[in-house]
């Protein structure tokens, strides 16, 4: 059986698709904590975000996240600022091997500025509220992650084999440790 994988990275990394992607190729239900926010209350996270701010979006995650501990076979796609509380990167690590997508920045601004429908960067100037949303994660990220893949040059097939290689060797690394 192929390992539980979490996705965490920045806004426009890719973890949606990629998550799609892994999900057919491991035959694992495909999980999105942004989607279980919006079904559980009911809206969309721009009126969680307009009704409570980001503290109520973060308190929705939080529970949806506890809630997963224990489920087997997904492949999990978290919301960039899944990784700000300490107690959602322990549950990550609960939930499964922790893969952190990354790209260039302008990449993920390009991607994470498509649709205009991210809160975050409803700003004055997007792109500054971008970079120093972004500057302040990355070490997070770093800190979070068992493993980093770098996306900017690969297709996004090609990035979900790759995870997939890293994640079911270091799969087997643990099932051997004594
Ligand atoms: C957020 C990222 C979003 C969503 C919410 C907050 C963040 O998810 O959870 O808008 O804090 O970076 P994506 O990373 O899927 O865009």
């Amino acid at each position: 059986m192929h390992p539980t994988l979490v996705l965490i990275g920045f806004m426009g990394c890719g973890k949606s698709s990629i998550g799609r992607r892994l999900a057919y190729m491991t035959g694992h239900r495909f999980v999105d904590t942004d989607e279980l926010v919006v079904q559980r209350e009911d809206c969309t996270i721009s009126e969680i975000f307009a009704l409570g701010g980001e503290q109520a979006f973060r308190e929705v995650e939080h529970s949806v996240l506890a809630e997963l501990v224990g489920t087997i076979g997904i492949v999990l796609a978290t919301g960039g600022g899944a990784i700000l509380r300490e107690a959602n990167r322990n549950l990550l690590h609960e939930i499964g091997i922790v893969v952190w997508l990354d790209a260039h920045p302008d990449v993920l601004f390009e991607r994470a500025t498509r649709g205009n429908r991210r809160p975050l960067l409803q700003t004055a100037n997007p792109r500054e509220s971008f970079d120093t949303l972004l500057s302040s994660r990355r070490s997070i990220y770093e800190a979070t992650a068992d493993f980093r893949i770098e996306s900017s040059y690969l297709d996004h097939d090609e990035v979900a084999r790759t995870v997939l290689e890293k994640a079911t060797a270091l799969h087997a690394t643990r099932l051997a440790a004594p």
